[in-house]
C-alpha cells in the first residue's frame, strides 16, 4: 500500500493507478478503524479494481466543546489494517494541507443539514460537506462508500453529490454491530465498562420501537415510550428519537412511506447515534 501525505505525490500516485484502467473506490475515514470501517473497505473492493482510503480527523466538523482533542488517533495500526485488507493507497493529509492559510470556502446542504444532528451540532455538517468535497476533488473516485450508521451524513453526501454533479456513485453500507447490537463506532472507546453495558439499550429500544410502529401503533406514543425506556435504562439524556422520511429526513407522524428511525442519546460525556430502516 502506498501512503501519501502531500497533494503533488497523491496526484502522481493516482495518475499511475488510473493508467492501469479500472475504477477507483474511495473510503474516507477519520481513523481509529474498526470492523465497521473494514466493511466499507470490503464493499469498496467488491465494486472497483482499486481502493483508496483516507484518514483525516477533520477539525471543522467538531464544535468548540466537542471531542476533537480526545478523538482516538492510531495511524500506524490503522495503516496496517488497511494494508492487510488490500487497500492500494492511503491518503493522510495534515490540517494545513486541507485548510491552508486563508481558506474561506464552505459547502452547505440547506434543509437536510439543519435537522436532527444539525440542531445539536451546529456547523457539523458544513464541516463534513466541505471536507468530503475537498477529498472528492483530490481523489476523484468513481465510487465512494459511507456507513449507514451516520445516516444523516450519508443523506447529505448523496444530495451534495447530486446537486454539485460530482459524478461519484455514493454507496451506503449497512451498520456493523457488536454481539449485543450496539453499532460499532470509534466513540464507543470512550465508554466505561458500566456505560458500555448500559449502551446496549440503544439498539434494543430502536428494534422495539420499530416493531411497534410496524405493527401499526401510534407513532408519537411509541417515540415517547422509547425516550422513557432509554432514560430508565441508564442513558442520561436523549437529544432526539424520531421517525423521519428516509430521503428528506422530515419528521413523520405515521408510517406511510419508507422511513428511518433515528436516535441520538448520551451516557456520561459520550453521545451515541444509531438508526434502522422502517418500511410501510
Ligand atoms: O464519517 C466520517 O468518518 C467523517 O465524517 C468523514 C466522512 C470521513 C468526513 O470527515
Amino acid at each position: 500500500m502506498q501512503i501519501f501525505r502531500d497533494l503533488p505525490s497523491l496526484r502522481t500516485g493516482l495518475a499511475s493507478l488510473r493508467a492501469d484502467a479500472g475504477r477507483i473506490s474511495f473510503v474516507p475515514t477519520m481513523g481509529a478503524l474498526h470492523a465497521g470501517h473494514m466493511a466499507l473497505i470490503e464493499e469498496a473492493k467488491r465494486r472497483a479494481s482499486h481502493v483508496v482510503a483516507s484518514i483525516f480527523v477533520n477539525p471543522t466538523q467538531f464544535g468548540p466543546n466537542e471531542d476533537l482533542s480526545a478523538y482516538p488517533r492510531r495511524e500506524a495500526d490503522d495503516a496496517a489494517m488497511l494494508e492487510a485488507a488490500g487497500v492500494d493507497m492511503l491518503w493522510l493529509p495534515d490540517v494545513p494541507t486541507m485548510y491552508p492559510h486563508g481558506f474561506t470556502t464552505h459547502v452547505n446542504v440547506d434543509g437536510l443539514s439543519a435537522r436532527l444532528d444539525g440542531e445539536w451540532r451546529p456547523g457539523h455538517f458544513e464541516g463534513v460537506a466541505t471536507v468530503v468535497t475537498k477529498l472528492f476533488n483530490q481523489v476523484r473516485p468513481d465510487i465512494a462508500c459511507f456507513g449507514e450508521k451516520d445516516y444523516q451524513q450519508l443523506a447529505i453526501i448523496r444530495r451534495m453529490t447530486r446537486d454539485l454533479d460530482f459524478g461519484v456513485e455514493i454507496v451506503g453500507v449497512e451498520t456493523q454491530r457488536d454481539r449485543d447490537g450496539l453499532a460499532l463506532s470509534s466513540r464507543n472507546a470512550y465508554l466505561s465498562q458500566d456505560e458500555r453495558a448500559r449502551a446496549a439499550a440503544l439498539p434494543e429500544t430502536l428494534v422495539g420501537a420499530g416493531e411497534g410502529i410496524s405493527a401499526g401503533e401510534d407513532v408519537p406514543a411509541v417515540l415517547a415510550w422509547a425516550i422513557r425506556y432509554l432514560l430508565d435504562s441508564g442513558f442520561d439524556s436523549v437529544d432526539y428519537f424520531t421517525l423521519s422520511d428516509a430521503a428528506t429526513l422530515e419528521p413523520m407522524a405515521k408510517l406511510d412511506r419508507p422511513a428511518r428511525l433515528l436516535v441520538a442519546a448520551r451516557i456520561g460525556s459520550t453521545r451515541l447515534i444509531d438508526n434502522i430502516p422502517i418500511n410501510p
